[in-house]
């Protein structure tokens, strides 16, 4: 398991409660697609910003600096290079295959074909950045708490 290579512990993992960022970011996500006005496209839209490009955005951060500190490389990960590599918008074509990114795209490109699916799908993906955003924010004191000691 990658985060035992980092330290954490299989019982710490097992026992862990969501933080109440975490339980806001779930429901907060549920109300962002349960407007029934253009349904498909706000719903791809949000899950395209917040479950792909965005985590892979931040796995682009993650993976490259666990293999810097020499906790976990490419080859030994099962998750954040693989998800790092299917996720992020415009992945090459290759190794990982057509990432989910570019494959919501690809049937977004058919459900764009108005002007209000167009403002839904700025609308949404906006509001999916901010909550994503919000979600990180919860780790913004301790990665400022604990970023000098780790350097
Ligand atoms: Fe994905």
């Amino acid at each position: 398991m990658s985060l035992n290579f980092v330290g954490i512990s299989g019982e710490r993992i097992r026992k862990v409660v969501p933080t109440e960022q975490t339980a806001r970011f779930v429901q907060e996500m549920y109300r962002l697609v349960s407007p029934q006005e253009q349904y498909d496209v706000r719903t791809l839209v949000t899950l395209r910003v917040a479950g792909e490009v965005l985590i892979g955005e931040s796995y682009a951060c993650i993976a490259p600096e666990l293999e810097r500190r020499g906790w976990l490389t490419e080859e030994q990960s099962q998750f954040y290079w693989p998800h790092w590599q299917h996720d992020i918008k415009r992945a090459a074509i290759g190794k990982y295959g057509p990432s989910h990114s570019d494959q919501f795209s690809r049937v977004l490109a058919r459900k764009l074909d108005s002007e209000e699916s167009l403002r839904v799908a700025r609308e949404s993906m906006d509001a999916a950045y901010r909550v994503e955003a919000g979600f990180f924010d919860q780790f913004g004191e301790y990665v400022t708490k604990n970023h000098e000691k780790d350097l």
